[in-house]
């Protein structure tokens, strides 16, 4: 079974071809940052238009790279949401249009399901029970994925998503977009405890988030630096960093440990930062807990995530139907009780 998808829900242009075990023959990028920076952030109509025009490229890229032709794709799927409508119809459009000019199935694919399952790709096991922390630009959660297509929302961010902090602060200190990216680099040379920033929620014992106060607190900060911001950002970064990465870790090992499952698992664009993919290697150690992380190249948005998804769709026979349109609001899981 032959997979190809097709990933456009925000920034980045992407395509992917997996094989019939479901190892990645292609996964081709093509990313839009250069012209939102500008903006200071993704501007929806720019990128719906860019995706139009790199739509193409990037299939032709995509199929070469795999060595196939499009009558050999068996199944065409693609991001049905969330994201932004305009960027989600170029791509779910193309992969409907393609299936059925090939007289092939169509699959949507929740993008949030792609992070969630990427950290079991190329693994033996397959997918396996674990608690589930997904950190990106949108989205804070924390999941108990039982088997694949169950799973419960157990955390959530009350307010802003990690990655939308990281982008957020790293404006305020005049880094440009995408923050995240910024900040991890920053605080390589920066001191994680310069200064005392809050580490909100942790004494609850629910398991959600919130980072605005945190984001606020960066705030006041600035007018009392004793250095101009140039020489502070590096403290800054990594103590705003440090609160973020404390947070996710401790919060994620307590709800395994509540849950009594052994594995852990950490997607989303923010787990390609290299402090918490590091400490979260010494707190799974330290608690006894199987850790899995998707490499760098599957955490921030890519379509071999979703091809893989919809690798597991097919193999059950759950094939979508044409006229299943993209939802921008698209849930994966509801919370439990
Ligand atoms: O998963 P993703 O590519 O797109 C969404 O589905 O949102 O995540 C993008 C987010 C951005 O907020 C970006 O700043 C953050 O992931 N990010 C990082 C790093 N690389 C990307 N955050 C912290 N450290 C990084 N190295
Ligand atoms: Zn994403």
């Amino acid at each position: 079974m032959t997979t190809l998808a097709i990933e456009t829900s925000c920034d980045e242009t992407a395509a992917a071809v997996l094989d019939s075990e479901g190892n990645v023959l292609a996964s081709e990028i093509a990313t839009q940052i250069d012209l939102h920076r500008a903006y200071g952030g993704v501007v929806p109509e720019v990128a719906s238009r860019n995706h139009l025009l790199k739509m193409r490229p990037v299939l032709l890229k995509t199929l070469e790279v795999a060595g196939v032709s499009l009558p050999e794709i068996d199944v065409f799927s693609a991001t049905a949401g969330p994201g932004l409508a305009g960027a989600l119809l170029t791509g779910n459009t193309t992969a409907k249009a393609l299936a059925l000019a090939h007289k092939k199935p169509f699959i949507s694919v929740n993008h949030m399901e792609g992070h969630l399952l990427s950290p079991f790709m190329g693994q033996p096991a397959g997918i396996q029970p674990c608690v589930a922390l997904v950190v990106s630009g949108g989205h804070t959660m924390l999941i108990h994925l039982r088997e694949f297509g169950d799973y419960h929302l157990c955390g959530n961010t009350r307010d802003d998503a990690a990655g939308e902090a990281f982008d957020k602060v790293a404006k305020m200190i005049g880094l440009p977009y995408p923050g995240g990216p910024e900040i991890d680099k920053l605080s390589k040379v920066g001191d994680p405890k310069a200064y005392d920033f809050p580490r909100s929620m942790l004494s609850r014992k629910d398991h959600d988030f919130s980072f605005s106060g945190l984001k606020t607190a960066v705030l006041y900060s600035l007018d009392k630096l004793n250095k101009p911001l140039k020489d502070c950002r590096p403290d800054l970064c990594a103590s705003f960093q440090e609160a973020v990465v404390d947070v996710l870790t401790k919060k994620t090992i307590r709800l395994a440990q509540t849950l009594g499952e052994s594995c852990i698992t950490v997607s989303g664009g923010v787990s390609c930062n290299s402090r918490l993919r590091k400490a979260f290697e010494v707190c799974a150690h330290k608690a006894g807990l199987k850790l899995l992380i998707a490499p760098p190249s599957l955490t921030t948005d890519n379509a071999a995530m979703i091809a893989y998804v919809a690798w597991q769709k097919a193999q059950r026979g759950l094939f979508s139907m044409l006229e299943e349109d993209v939802d921008p609001n698209l849930k994966l899981a509801e919370a439990t009780v």
